[in-house]
């Protein structure tokens, strides 16, 4: 680990340059919040966001010695650039949360893609808003328009209201929080969506999809890696394990010509393992869906799943 005055003055000189290499990209994109620093210099475990209002710190290892320090030094680093506040954040893998310098709620809207959704930055682990999904949502809005759209473990409706955006007909959203179900009406009402094309449901997603009797063009699934819930009837899941049953799932609730639209950040999921012997029709989005502050970096995969039948182009 550098000394922490070296980070002052390395990590300046970077964020300067990621910042000029963006900033055109961001306007042209009206998006007003994207990473500038993925530990991108050796010993600086640091990913760094700028936010119109913000900068966000991330700090990526569990135990970083000197860590007072070496918070100070970054703190400083980035108010020489603009003396937006400095929110602080621990992306360990214990996914502990931990606050610095802010004890309370620090709440902000950011735009994106001619949208604006609410952020909260300082209570849960992750902001509201998740930033290299921004390519793929706009995928989904490109494809929305007349279709029925289901979004399933749905977090703040980031997706939900990029399809309402492209002009589907109507978005159904599954997640099993309350708290990210209020938070997703919340998003819905900023974007001035009329609440008669969409419904937010607040369930567990398997126990949904096995109720379910509609149909839709495009279903969004981007489960977390692991979940586990204390709620009655909710199992517990595992990406690799439970992908098989889910993908089948929403076959059941998708049209013959609709598609799937799956995503994981789990770095050992296997897609392959995943499908088996089973006959669907599987192509990888992952380098078409990666945003230019992620380049080389992004973590994500995704897959648009077709029944088979399309595959004679039928
Ligand atoms: C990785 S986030 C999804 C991110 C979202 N697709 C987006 O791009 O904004 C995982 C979400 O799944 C929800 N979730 C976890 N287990 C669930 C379950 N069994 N049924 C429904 N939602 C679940 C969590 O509440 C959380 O909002």
């Amino acid at each position: 680990m550098k000394e922490p005055q070296e980070i002052h003055q390395s990590t300046a000189h970077r964020i300067v340059k990621r910042m000029k290499h963006l900033s055109k990209w961001a306007k042209g994109q009206r998006v007003s919040y994207f990473r500038v620093f993925d530990r991108d210099i050796p010993g600086v475990p640091f990913m760094i966001d700028c936010l119109s209002t913000h900068w966000l710190v991330w700090v990526c290892e569990n135990n970083l010695e000197n860590e007072a320090a070496h918070i100070d030094a970054i703190s400083n680093t980035l108010h020489s650039i603009n003396d937006q506040k400095v929110i602080v954040k621990y992306r360990s893998k214990k996914n502990t949360i931990k606050q610095h310098h802010f004890q309370q709620d620090e709440t902000c809207q950011i735009q994106e893609g001619g949208l604006q959704f609410h952020l909260n930055l300082t209570r849960y682990l992750d902001t509201g808003l998740f930033i290299d999904h921004r390519k793929t949502r706009d995928y989904i809005r490109s494809k929305a328009k007349g279709m029925r759209v289901l979004n399933l473990f749905a977090y703040t409706g980031s997706f939900s209201c990029y399809a309402l955006d492209g002009g589907a007909n109507f978005v159904t959203s599954v997640d099993l929080n309350p708290s990210y179900s209020e938070w997703h009406q919340r998003n819905c009402e900023l974007n001035n969506f009329s609440n008669k094309r969409y419904a937010i449901i607040t369930a567990d997603v398997m126990t949904f999809l096995k109720a379910n009797k509609s149909k839709y063009d495009i279903i969004i699934c981007d489960p977390p890696s692991f979940s586990q819930s204390k709620r009655k009837g909710v199992q517990m899941f595992q990406i690799q394990d439970h992908a098989t049953p889910l993908i089948n799932a929403c076959f059941k609730s998708l049209k013959k010509s609709g598609f799937i639209l799956f995503s994981t950040n789990y770095r050992k999921f296997n897609m392959s393992k995943a499908q088996g012997g089973l006959s669907w029709q599987v192509r990888d989005l992952t380098s078409a869906m990666c945003s230019k502050d992620f380049e080389g970096k992004w973590m994500s995969r995704c897959w648009e799943i077709h029944h088979e039948a399309l595959s004679g182009g039928g």
